[in-house]
């Protein structure tokens, strides 16, 4: 983590939750207070659609932003079932999760597709946090660097700047399993990836973009995760569904951002 680039800490509830869970976490963090070092870190809760208004009005005037799991590519349409980002962004949204590798997986979901989102949500005024990341296959071959250059060459629009977009490295066979790479292949790769970006977009996109790290990110490994270099947040699943690990995993990457800002 660097202090120049705001860190992000955004939790994923994908497809669990109602408003129940909404009410709790209301109660018991969107209302707690921030130190200053803290509120210099976007902490975003991206719900699953149908609880984003619920959400958005019991986060306002918290430290928390709200986002959307998935948008489609077009602003309107016959499109049954799809939320376009105009929509997100009308009830409340300021960040969208794209390419998710289990939209990737269960949707079909290629880089081009990715790519006409990331365009739509910047259309509409959202940050999209692209996401990226090789299988245990893919992994198992030496394959990683690969896909992943290639998921963040093809899934980003050329016009895409570090002010509309966020990269999450997600390892796939990371997620969900309490499996967490070496700390040094997370820095490895996030090091490509800075690389990809510089080289595509310039040094100084390169250096503030937020690149994320998802899968398996826990309150007890976060901080080690986040002590890398290029590495600027994370994005979390399992432990952003209970409002007790959410919380003590953003406190405890604000107390390092708040080490680092005092180091300068
Ligand atoms: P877990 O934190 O449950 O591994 O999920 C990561 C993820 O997919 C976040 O988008």
């Amino acid at each position: 983590m660097n202090f120049k680039r705001p860190p992000v800490i955004a939790g994923n509830w994908k497809m669990n939750g109602t408003s129940e869970m909404v009410i709790q976490f209301s109660k018991n963090i969107l209302k707690r207070v921030l130190d200053d070092n803290a509120k210099r870190c976007e902490f975003i809760i991206c719900p699953p659609a149908p609880l984003i208004p619920l959400l958005y009005e019991s986060a306002s005037q918290s430290a928390f932003l709200v986002g959307g799991q998935d948008c489609h590519s077009s602003e309107s349409g016959a499109y049954t079932g799809d939320i376009s980002a105009l929509m997100l962004k009308d009830i409340g949204c300021s960040f969208v999760i794209v390419g998710h590798s289990e939209r990737r997986i269960s949707y079909n979901e290629i880089n081009s597709t990715v790519k006409l989102k990331v365009g739509a949500a910047k259309k509409a005024g959202l940050i999209s946090i692209v996401c990226v990341g090789e299988t245990q296959d893919q992994k198992n071959n030496g394959e990683t660097f690969e896909i992943v250059r290639s998921q963040v060459l093809e899934s980003i629009p050329e016009s895409a700047s570090d002010s509309d977009i966020i990269i999450a490295y997600e390892p796939i066979w990371a997620i969900g399993t309490g499996k967490t790479p070496e700390i040094e292949e997370i820095a490895n790769v996030h090091a490509a990836i800075r690389d990809v970006v510089a080289k595509s977009k310039g040094v100084e996109v390169a250096e503030k973009i937020r690149l994320l790290y998802g899968g398996s990110v826990k309150p007890d490994n976060v901080a080690g995760i986040l002590s890398i270099d290029d590495v600027d947040g994370a994005l979390v699943g399992g432990a952003s569904l209970s409002s007790n690990d959410f919380w003590s995993l953003c406190e405890n990457a604000a107390k390092l951002f708040a080490i680092l800002n005092r180091k300068v």
